[in-house]
């Protein structure tokens, strides 16, 4: 069964995929993702091969046992060794054969999410990726206040300081209701983002963000949200280990568990993403404005402004 995927959001025509720093990570997806989209549907359509990308369990970027005492091996084991692979299987079944299989995972995310109508895939594609982030946000012996003075400036003009944003971010942990996830995001300021339900203006833009999303939902369907940090608030991430108590694990994660060197990192990443894009806006509004100046001269030939002509 071919799947349906929007004009609007194919991967080649988001900013968010070619530019965003945690996108196209090529890593996670077998041979099929060098092809391009085109060679794909000409080797489907010649019947040659049968093109098909098996998505693979990434382990965390530490043992399993790392994060001890505060996140238990048995949670690990449980969280990533069930729950995670479990998604990554099922993802696996839902996309071979139609027109996600052989994209790499972000471009499966933003086409299944289908502006809102969400298409069989997306969940588990989403948590795929969301676990995968949230594994490599954390780190042995991690927390603290170590942002880098740079996201440490625009944590305090954001959040009034960095005890402000550590409130804000725990107080959307343990408010968002039922499974879902809080993200610590920089906000661009896209206004030709295809996928996005609302992609208006406002006084957001171009700054720190604390959003959450509920269920497997993650900023990366909107293209203009860049992640930083997030915090995995279903029941199966601290059922174990603080048996339910949810504003403990929060509280933990942030005081020992968080990295703060890949926070920074995705920061200094994003900050360059969206300068480059501005650069190319740029380049394109002159390029723009040259051609509109080449097309009236000719109008001008012929009908002289007359106050110029007078003089
Ligand atoms: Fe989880």
């Amino acid at each position: 069964m071919l799947l349906p995927l929007p004009s609007t959001t194919t991967p080649t025509s988001s900013p968010f995929l070619s530019h965003h720093p945690n996108g196209l990570k090529s890593s996670s997806i077998s041979g099929a993702s060098k092809l391009s989209n085109k060679e794909r549907r000409f080797i489907r359509k010649l019947g040659l091969a049968k093109i098909s990308a098996t998505f693979e369990l990434k382990p965390p970027p530490y043992p399993l046992n790392a994060l001890e005492p505060i996140m238990s091996q048995e949670t690990l084991e449980y969280h990533w060794g069930k729950h995670h692979r479990t998604y990554v299987e099922n993802l696996n079944k839902q996309i071979v054969g139609t027109d996600l299989d052989g994209l790499s995972l972000e471009e499966v995310i933003v086409n299944s999410y289908n502006r809102g109508d969400l298409l069989p895939a997306f969940n588990n594609a989403a948590q795929v990726w969301n676990h995968d982030f949230f594994w490599e946000s954390m780190k042995p012996r991690g927390g603290g206040e170590k942002p880098s003075e740079d996201l440490l400036k625009l944590i305090d003009r954001d959040f009034g300081s960095f005890e402000g944003f550590v409130n804000e971010f725990k107080t959307a942990a343990q408010t968002q209701f039922g499974s879902g996830w809080v993200w610590f995001a920089y906000k661009d300021s896209r206004l030709d983002v295809g996928n996005a339900v609302n992609p208006l203006r406002s006084d957001e833009d171009k700054k720190l963000v604390v959003v959450k999303s509920p269920n497997a939902v993650n900023p990366l369907i909107w293209g203009y949200y860049y992640p930083l940090l997030t915090i995995d608030v279903w029941e199966h991430a601290y059922y174990i280990d603080f048996q339910s108590r949810r504003p403990d694990y929060i509280s933990m994660f942030m005081d020992k568990l968080v990295s703060w060197e890949v926070v920074n990192s995705r920061f200094e990443k994003a900050k360059a993403v969206v300068e480059q894009m501005e650069r190319e806006d740029e380049r394109k509004r002159k390029l723009e404005e040259q051609r509109f100046t080449t097309d009236e001269a000719p109008a001008n030939a012929i009908f002289p402004d007359t106050d110029a002509a007078a003089e």
